[in-house]
């Protein structure tokens, strides 16, 4: 069993309700995302909701970003527990949107003018150098997005995010319409960019649960609840204390796999 620790609350999001009209989307939304220490390495969290297509993932996604309000409750960020505000979350959205008619590189840079540092133009070529050699994007700096694989788009998306300096980013589908090689690329990629920092924070909406689970030390399923409208968290999975976490092989594991049948029976 791997050695860990549960210290500071890093996200908390409280009650959380969101109707549209009269409908009820999200109903009492409760959860908490804590620093994950491991002795000797930088360890960052991956955390995964989870839940059917069209259940509000994807509403959810933006609340915990700032972009949306909900019709009650609050999202809290940060070892200060502020609330949450737009631009404190790094976000790649489902659709994830670079400037077509700027080049890779120039879309990176506008992470970096975001940091909320100045960024000299040299300090800036050497950060994007290293993250495009870090991430094979070197050749494609020049290019424009139309230009790049949806693959490769995506970790322009992803690394621009990261140059922000957020310690959270949220990722809506970061799997979808991707093949299973490039899916395995891109797990590669969260997982190095959630060890970045110790605090660094990777929320991950999604429908695929191998994938996601496969990156994911905890995973919160937001699902029905029988006789209730609107959908809520009905589970915790702590994969750290299942063992599943931080395993590179883990897609191998037959007990991993039972886990996985289990909850896409409870979707
Ligand atoms: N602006 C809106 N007004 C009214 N209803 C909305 C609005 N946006 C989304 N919804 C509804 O909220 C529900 C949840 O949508 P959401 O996009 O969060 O689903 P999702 O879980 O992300 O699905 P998917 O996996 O397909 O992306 C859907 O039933 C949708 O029709
Ligand atoms: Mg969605």
């Amino acid at each position: 069993m791997i050695e860990y620790k549960k210290e500071g609350l890093l996200l908390k999001a409280t009650d959380i309700n969101l109707k549209y009209d009269t409908r009820q989307i999200l109903r009492d939304v409760n959860f908490e995302i804590f620093d994950i220490h491991r002795p000797g390495v930088i360890q960052g969290q991956v955390v995964s909701l989870i839940g059917r297509s069209g259940i509000g993932k994807t509403q959810l996604f933006r609340i915990l970003a700032g972009l949306i309000k909900p019709t009650s409750g609050t999202v809290t960020i940060g070892l200060e527990q502020k609330p949450v505000q737009a631009g404190e979350v790094g976000v790649v959205p489902q659709n994830y949107i670079l400037f077509n008619h700027r080049t890779i590189y120039s879309n990176l840079r506008i992470g970096l003018n975001n940091c909320g540092k100045p960024v000299s133009d040299k300090q800036a070529k050497d950060i994007i150098d290293d993250y495009a050699k870090k991430f094979d994007l070197t050749d494609h700096l020049k290019k424009f997005p139309a230009q790049l694989s949806g693959g490769q788009r995506q970790r322009v998306s992803i690394i621009q995010q990261v140059l922000t300096g957020n310690k959270f980013i949220l990722l809506d589908e970061p799997f979808s319409g991707l093949d299973p090689l490039m899916k395995d690329k891109v797990d590669e990629l969260l997982i190095q960019i959630a060890n970045l920092d110790e605090q660094s924070t990777l929320i991950i909406v999604s429908h695929d649960i191998i994938n996601t689970l496969a990156l994911s030390d905890t995973a919160f399923i937001l699902a029905p609840q029988r006789g209730k409208e609107g959908a809520t968290i009905t589970e915790v999975i702590d994969l750290m204390e299942l063992g599943f976490a931080w395993n590179p092989n883990i897609k191998a594991d037959h007990a991993f796999h039972d886990l996985v049948h289990d909850i896409k029976g409870k979707l």
